[in-house]
């Protein structure tokens, strides 16, 4: 319950790791806005967390490219708990047919898309949620705050035809050292969190799919949202209060390698009886 007392606010929690998230926050204590385009998965999310008990969790309908309603995201949570202390940036165009192709077939519309939903929408949710933190201070309603940039491994290396994709999680990482430095003073902590594959609905078995999970990863399986969530809460927590402008890369040991394991230098079978 390390979150008790706090509220968060999740983009994109309708599903996958943005769920995970949302419901490890819930389990930790905090209140949850699930905020997210699908409003029927949007509802069974917050349903499915409020059953947990430990913290109350609503729905909010919110296209997080859009300024009126990030504007109208923040006036619900605070309408309905009073306070903000916890953002997750986690809603982005992804799994989505038009932007897994080559570089040489990127379309207009594509990059204007990504970048709408994976930066513009960043900042918008980023910014308001700040000065509602930077007010609370002032208020003498508590001091900090927490914002989690959900990013990727293409961020700092790149997956091949996810050209738009991958810029905008290098962006997100910029856009996280950047907002760290300059909220530090209020002691809002800002860091981006790196999940390696993950198995959700669009994909099972992550991106590579289950049939590649014990050739590319050195766990040997793919991540779950709960792995996310778990890594998410530690960020959003007091366990985390000196930690900010950060990169948590949780990944079975992806970003660690040189070689995939199905490629590399084979582990003898018999070293544990020799050792
Ligand atoms: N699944 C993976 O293997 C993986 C790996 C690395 C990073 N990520 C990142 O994790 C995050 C979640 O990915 P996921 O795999 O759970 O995806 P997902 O598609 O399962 O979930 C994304 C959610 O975001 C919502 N969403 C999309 N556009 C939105 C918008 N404009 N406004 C509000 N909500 C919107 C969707 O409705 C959906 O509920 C993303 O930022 C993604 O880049 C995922």
């Amino acid at each position: 319950m390390r979150l008790k007392g706090k509220v968060a606010v999740v983009t994109g929690a309708a599903q996958g790791i943005g769920a995970g998230i949302a419901l490890r926050l819930a389990q930790e204590g905090a209140a949850v806005v699930i905020a997210d385009i699908d409003e029927g998965k949007a509802a069974r999310s917050a349903t499915e967390i409020a059953g947990y008990g430990a913290g109350a969790a609503i729905p909010v309908v919110c296209d997080v490219s859009n300024a009126e309603q990030v504007d109208a995201l923040f006036r619900q949570a605070l309408e309905n708990f009073g306070r903000v202390d916890i953002l997750v940036n986690n809603a982005a165009l992804v799994h989505h047919p038009g932007s897994n192709v080559h570089f040489l077939e990127v379309t207009d519309e594509t990059w204007q898309r990504a970048l709408a939903i994976n930066l513009t929408g960043l900042f918008y949710c980023s910014q308001r949620a700040a000065r509602i933190m930077v007010r609370q201070t002032a208020a003498g309603m508590g001091t900090g705050g927490a914002i989690i940039n959900i990013g990727s491994g293409g961020g700092s290396r790149a997956h091949r035809q996810l050209m738009v994709y991958d810029t905008t999680k290098g962006g997100l990482e910029a856009a996280t050292r950047s907002m760290a430095l300059d909220l530090a003073p209020w002691k809002i902590r800002v860091n981006t969190l790196v999940p390696g594959n993950t198995e959700v609905e669009h994909s099972r078995g992550g991106a590579i799919g289950p049939e590649f999970a014990e050739a590319t990863i050195p766990l040997g399986y793919p991540a779950t949202p709960a792995d996310i969530g778990a890594a998410a809460a530690f960020l959003a927590s007091d366990d985390a209060a000196y930690i900010t402008g950060q990169r948590l890369i949780v990944d079975g040991g992806m970003d660690a390698q040189l070689r995939s394991p199905g490629v590399d230098t084979k582990i003898d079978p018999a070293i544990a009886d020799r050792i």
